[in-house]
């Protein structure tokens, strides 16, 4: 009767043990895809596998005017004299006037920018609300996927001849947009 008590006891802790080995298994394969164990030049790192779900913050739109962007506009929109960029702090100025939305979108730097049109229109409706703010007029109405494909068909031919165009346009409607520096 003791014999086999002692061989229960040994049989749950059988029991127990193949549960937390087959909990220590499965465990690694539920956490996030990584592995802290890689030996590189700096030493050991923990490394993401190729396959690890991203949670880079280059979904969010500001990140994308950061990378793309900012580079040539900075970070508050003021833009470079020296490097010619106008300043983006009343880019509201241009949905006022005919021809300016799509001009928005047409300019070089974000037709060539290598971002999809979803992209181009999160990071143009960013760049409205956040920098611009101040200068979008009532009623505005975001930009989508499908408008900046629209857009992206009627390439800008002379930027700066278009643009002045669309600065004259608004100073008939008592706009001020500024001057290319
Ligand atoms: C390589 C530098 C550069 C980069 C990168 C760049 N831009 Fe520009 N951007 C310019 C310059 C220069 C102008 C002035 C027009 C021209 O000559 O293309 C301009 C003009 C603009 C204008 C028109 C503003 C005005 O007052 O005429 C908008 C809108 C704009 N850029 C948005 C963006 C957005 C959004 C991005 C990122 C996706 C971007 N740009 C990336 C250099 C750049």
């Amino acid at each position: 009767m003791r014999k086999g008590s002692w061989r229960l006891d040994r049989l749950d802790t059988t029991v127990a043990f193949a549960l937390v080995y087959s909990l220590m298994g499965s465990a690694p394969m539920a956490q996030a895809q990584v592995h802290g164990n890689t030996a590189t030049t700096l030493g050991r790192q923990v490394v993401l596998h190729a396959n690890a779900p991203s949670i880079a913050p280059t979904h969010s739109a500001r990140a994308l005017y950061v990378l793309h962007c900012a580079g040539c506009h900075s970070l508050d929109g003021s833009g470079s004299t020296s490097a010619r960029v106008p300043d983006m702090r009343q880019l509201g100025l241009f949905l006022r006037v005919p021809g300016g939305r799509e001009f928005l979108l047409q300019v070089p730097g974000v037709m060539g920018s290598g971002l999809n049109d979803e992209q181009v229109a999160q990071v143009t409706n960013w760049v409205l609300s956040s920098i611009a703010n101040a200068s979008i007029p009532p009623h505005h109405r975001v930009f989508d996927a499908a408008e900046v494909s629209q857009a992206r068909r009627s390439p800008l031919v002379d930027v700066a001849a278009t643009r002045a165009v669309l600065v004259q346009r608004a100073q008939q409607l008592g706009l001020q947009i500024a001057q290319t520096p």
